[in-house]
């Protein structure tokens, strides 16, 4: 036997699958609720408009290409800083960063951290999750024990599940939490929610580790930070997986950053030197292109502005889908009390597969549909094609 004649098979991934099967499939009137990009009114993903100027600075004005190191660009780190954490400095020294390839490149350098740091230990996480999160932590070797945090039948946050969950971890377990626009549910903590459960997680000594994908995309860029703000307001130490991907739009361009912050400035110091060594033998280096891009509309007054304009714009888009899906039926009303680009129906994978099948419409096999990918224009015809799958909520 050959050394790869022992590998097992691998399942495809179920939503990176739909990508594919949409390409492929003739009809003009199908629809894309599949995977995690935004639309504009056009049914375009755009590149962003601040992050095409940025291009073009960078086109004409880079001078090099040489290497930065494994942490990356960091004036792209430190800028995103008072976006992601506010200005008032208030962990100054004590928190450190370094650009990843994106989201999923900060969550599997925080996971690993977490395991040089404490070999085995435990990350909670609420269920439903990104069908990621597990399998990324895992192989960063991270054990997982898995809460109740929605009911797809109510559409509610099973806020005293998740109470209840936490109140059992132990000192030093890790918290996995979604630091706004909840994937794949939409369900997002309250403010007063948020506030208990950092008082919690102070209280037992848990790790927060916060994945911040779509900060802007909910209800806007300083609201969508309130968790991650509030948690890091009462721990010594804390993760946050950053996204740059939906927010700059940069998808493919893999851009993010992983935020640690310390007791004092004596272990950042020595974080810093570890989460440097851990990039190393990953992937060595980030790629530069998209924290170039972000960087460059972080230092320009004019840059910024178009860019939270464009992000605004995209923000209300997301939530006049949810409205439009509202009034198109009162059985979807839970829409537009819920944020971000996603929401789970409560419906089978035979009524999935009928919507793709019979109707055109692409969603996860677990219901969850990308409300950015909705024209407002076919609010009605997906209504429609709901009800005659049965795939309406009770
Ligand atoms: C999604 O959840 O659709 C995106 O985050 C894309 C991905 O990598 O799964």
């Amino acid at each position: 036997m050959t050394m790869f004649q022992t590998l097992q098979p691998q399942p495809a991934d179920g939503l990176l699958t739909l990508i594919g099967l949409f390409r492929d499939d003739p009809r003009n009137s199908k629809i894309d609720l599949g995977v995690g990009t935004y639309r504009n009114a056009a049914g375009v993903t755009p590149v962003m408009e601040a992050i095409k100027s940025a291009e073009r600075v960078l086109l004409e004005g880079q001078q090099t290409k040489a290497y930065l190191g494994p942490e990356g660009d960091q004036r792209f780190v430190e800028l995103l800083m008072p976006i992601a954490f506010g200005t008032s400095g208030a962990h100054a020294g004590r928190l450190v960063g370094v650009q990843t390839p994106g989201g999923g490149g900060a969550l599997r350098l925080g996971g690993e951290l977490i395991t040089a740091a404490r070999p085995g230990a435990k990350v909670w996480l609420g269920m439903p999750t990104w069908p990621n999160h597990r399998p990324v932590l895992e192989a960063a070797g991270l054990t997982v024990v898995e809460y109740r945090y929605f009911d797809p039948d109510t559409q509610s946050l099973c806020f005293d599940d998740m109470l209840a969950a936490l109140a059992t971890a132990e000192a030093g377990d890790v918290v996995l939490l979604h630091g706004c626009c909840h994937n794949p549910t939409g369900a997002e903590l309250e403010p007063a929610q948020w506030d208990a459960v950092a008082a919690l997680i102070a209280e037992r000594g848990l790790m927060p580790f916060i994945d911040l994908a779509y900060q802007g995309l909910g209800e806007g860029l300083e609201a969508d930070a309130y968790g991650t703000r509030r948690v890091l307001a009462c721990v010594e130490e804390a993760l946050v997986a950053y996204s740059c991907d939906k927010n700059f739009g940069l998808y493919r361009e893999r851009t993010g950053a992983l935020f640690v912050l310390s007791r004092d400035e004596a272990a950042a110091s020595v974080v810093y030197g570890n989460l440097l060594a851990l990039a190393r033998v990953n992937w060595s280096m980030p790629p530069d292109h998209g924290a170039a891009a972000v960087r460059t509309i972080l230092e320009s007054k004019e840059l910024r502005r178009v860019w939270r304009a464009e992000l605004e714009g995209m923000c209300r888009r997301i939530n006049q889908v949810r409205e439009a899906l509202t009034a198109a039926h009162p059985r979807l009303g839970f829409l537009s009390r819920q944020r971000g680009m996603f929401s789970q129906l409560p419906i089978t994978p035979a009524a999935v597969a009928a919507l793709r099948n019979d109707h055109g419409i692409y969603m996860a096999g677990s219901g969850r549909i990308n409300l950015a990918g909705l024209q407002i224009a076919d609010a009605e015809i997906f209504v429609g094609a709901l009800v005659a799958v049965g795939g309406l909520p009770a």
